[in-house]
Formats: structure tokens, sequence, C-alpha cells
């Protein structure tokens, strides 16, 4: 089982100077997080270099003793490519910009329409043997589409990364509003969560903070009043910030879910570690639920 329960996601670094990107590593480092999360698009690679600029110039750090993910099949302005050729160009693009001789992980970032399932087997056979991937998974599929993939690709698929926070929450949703009429109990992922727990796949959840389309940040929200007086009352509760309450939810949901964050900054970055130590109770779970406008029959 995954012992990493928080990610830093990398996307939101492209724009911000070497220093602070340094900043925000040491600060994920020195709290015991080693886990990094890329994709080829962030930034037009442009994350992915300054990551490494960040790290050949932080001495304190070797490659074995961090952990990095990055994704591609997301062919920018044009389409989604899980072609062979697309994926090991991509991948030796993003090792490139990394400056590393492998990735720990390789996720395919989201479904090809025209996926043929045996190229993606062949491209992760090459890229296993090359030693370029140790571990591969993908983010934002259905179970039918990780079952298809599996039914040819020799090695495991460890994880799915999906959108899930306190307000973005279908993954629970429908599953307790089944055999209702209601919004909530549409099952638009096919039971992902349930299939991800069956069969050993964890879940990393993307944009933890974020309400529904790409509105921004729900903490301080006016548009989450009532979420986020429960938030501030157990932040004042556990003594750490209404963030650390928000990730801790998460954290509390028994398949062992990664948060991945996407903060760019080290202070933030250090209250949201601090939710590893805190367990929500049962009843506080549901309350944020709740509060975020969600029903339960
Ligand atoms: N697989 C996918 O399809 C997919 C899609 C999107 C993202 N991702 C991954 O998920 C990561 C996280 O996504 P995200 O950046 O949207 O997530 P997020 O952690 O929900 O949002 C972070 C953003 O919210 C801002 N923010 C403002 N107030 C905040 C508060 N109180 N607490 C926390 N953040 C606050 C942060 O600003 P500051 O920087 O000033 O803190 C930052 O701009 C990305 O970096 C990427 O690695 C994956």
């Amino acid at each position: 089982m995954e012992t990493n329960r928080i990610i830093v996601g990398c996307m939101r670094i492209s724009d911000k100077d070497v220093q602070s990107v340094n900043k925000l590593i040491n600060a994920a480092i020195e709290n015991g997080i080693n886990f990094f999360d890329h994709a080829d698009i962030y930034g037009q690679g442009k994350s992915e270099l300054i990551f490494a600029e960040a790290v050949k110039n932080n001495s304190g750090i070797k490659r074995e003793d961090i952990i990095l993910q990055s994704k591609c099949g997301i062919r920018p302005g044009i389409c989604y490519d899980f072609s062979k050729d697309y994926i090991i160009k991509s991948v030796d693009g993003i090792l490139q910009r990394l400056n590393t001789e492998y990735l720990d992980i390789l996720l395919l970032h989201r479904p090809d329409a025209l996926v043929e399932p045996y190229e993606v087997a062949e491209a992760f056979d090459e890229l296993y043997r090359n030693g370029k991937v140790r571990k591969f998974g993908v983010s934002n599929h259905k179970p039918m589409q990780i079952e298809l993939l599996k039914k040819y690709v020799n090695q495991p698929i460890l994880y799915n990364q999906l959108q899930y926070s306190i307000p973005v929450s279908n993954l629970v949703a429908n599953g307790l509003e089944v055999n209702m009429t209601s919004e909530g109990s549409l099952d638009r992922d096919g039971s992902v969560l349930d299939y991800c727990r069956l069969n050993d796949i964890t879940i990393q959840a993307w944009s933890p903070f974020q309400m529904p389309n790409w509105q921004g940040c729900f903490i301080n929200s006016e548009a989450y009043p009532e979420l986020n007086n429960v938030l501030n009352e157990l932040a004042g509760k556990y003594g750490v910030s209404a963030t650390a309450i928000a990730t801790a939810w998460i954290l509390r949901h028994p398949a062992n879910i990664q948060v991945v964050t996407g903060t760019t900054n080290a202070d933030r970055l250090k209250e949201i570690i601090s939710a590893r130590d805190i367990k929500i109770t049962r009843e506080e779970w549901y309350r944020l639920y709740l509060a975020a406008g969600h029903i339960l029959p």
C-alpha cells in the first residue's frame, strides 16, 4: 500500500522563479514529503524545466530520495494521443526536461477515444525495459477504460488521478445517493472509487481546494459560507488551518486517497502537510460534506 499521502503538484510553478520553487521543494522535503507530480503540458514543459533547475541548485537532494511522477497523452490544442510513438516521444521529452534518467511513475493524462491498447502495451514494455519508467497509472479514467488497458498492458495499473474535493465529490456522492433521482445519484464515473479499491489502484485527488468548473479556491470563498464556517470551527478545534481540515477530509476516506496539492506557497504547503496528523471523526466528515451543499437520502 502507498504510504505517501501528500503529493506536491507542479502545474502552477511554471511562472515562478527558481528560488521560490526551491523553497517549495525544501518545505516538502523538510516535512517528510518527497513525491512530486508533473505533466508534460504544465506550462508547455516549463514546470518540469524550472523544477529540474531548482533541484540542480539544491545540493541536498539526491535523485533516489524523491519520487517523480509525470503524465503524457494530451497534445495541446490538438487532441489526445496514446499512440506508441507519441507516448515514447513524450517520455523522452519529460526525462530531458526533468534532467533525470527515469520516472518513478508515468500516468496517461486523459482518455484517448482512439486508443489502441496494444500500442500502449508496447510503449509501456519498451519504457519499462529501458528503465525509463518504473511504475504506471492513469488519470481521469473510468473503470472499463482501465479494464481495456489491463487486457493488454503487462505492468500493473497502480494509480488513477481524479478530481476530488469537498465540493467536487461525485466519487462518493453517487454511492451515497444510490437508487435516487437526485443530481448526485448520477453515476458519471462508473463507480470508479469502488473499482479502484477493489483493484488496489491508489486514487490521487487533484485540485483538492478548487470549486467546480475552475471557479477558484473554496477556502474563504463567499460561494461556500456554511462549508467555511464548519472548516473554521474544526480548524479551531484541531489547532490547524481551514486548508488543513479540507485536506484531512480527503485523507479520512479509508481508500487511502493521496492529495495532489497545487499550492506554490511554501508556508501553505506546510499547513497542508500538517493534516497528516489529524483524523477527523466520522460525524465531522459528514458535517463537512453536507455543509458543501450535498444531500443524504
Ligand atoms: N490529472 C489531471 O487532470 C489534473 C488536473 C489539474 C491538476 N492536476 C494536478 O493537481 C495539482 C493540484 O491542482 P490545483 O493546483 O488545481 O489544486 P489546489 O491545491 O486545489 O489549488 C491550488 C491553487 O489554489 C490557490 N489557493 C488559494 N487559497 C488557497 C488555500 N487556502 N489553500 C490552498 N490553495 C489555495 C493556490 O494559491 P497559492 O499558490 O498562492 O497557494 C493555488 O493557486 C496540480 O499541480 C497538478 O499536479 C491534475
